[in-house]
């Protein structure tokens, strides 16, 4: 019988401006789960997995953990851009820029909100989206991931 190997996988999960606040912000849209919660959640479910979990307000910022995804090269990212969805050329520039593959992630259903969130600038350079699975859609793109890789 062959060895089975388990492949290692590692990711970069990035998330954009006021998701610090995760867990009090709107939590009627966005629930109660912190980031934190997400992130520790996720080292729980995929032991397989390294995920390198980083937050920023910054555009700028966000595009420098992009290239820095790259240059280490990370298997995927997993990225909620936040507000920066909607208006960011220069984030979809850099994902489109960039080797590994990105899958945007959404915890509200940004397609049954307001008008300016329908549409993502991001997404277009993505492998997916996912949207409106609150905190759990982190799980499934993570999992996307592990998947992808066997
Ligand atoms: C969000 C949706 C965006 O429209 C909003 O600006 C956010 C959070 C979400 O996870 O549902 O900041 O990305």
């Amino acid at each position: 019988m062959t060895p089975h190997t388990r492949r290692h996988v590692t990711l970069l999960v990035l998330n954009g401006p006021n998701l610090n606040l995760l867990g009090t912000r709107e939590p009627e849209t966005y629930g109660t789960t912190t980031l934190a919660d997400i992130e520790s959640g996720l080292d729980e479910a995929f032991p397989e997995v390294t995920v390198r979990f980083e937050q920023d307000n910054s555009e700028g910022a966000l595009i420098d953990h992009l290239h820095a995804a790259h240059e280490d090269g990370v298997d995927g990212v997993v990225f909620n851009p936040g507000g920066y969805t909607h208006t960011s050329v220069a984030l979809r520039d850099a994902v489109a820029a960039i080797e590994p593959p990105v899958v945007e992630v959404h915890l509200s259903n940004v397609h049954a909100r307001e008008d300016f969130r329908r549409t993502s600038r991001i997404a277009p350079a993505c492998v997916g989206q996912m949207s409106g699975f609150g905190a759990e859609g982190y799980w499934l793109a993570v999992r996307f991931f592990v998947m992808r890789e066997k």
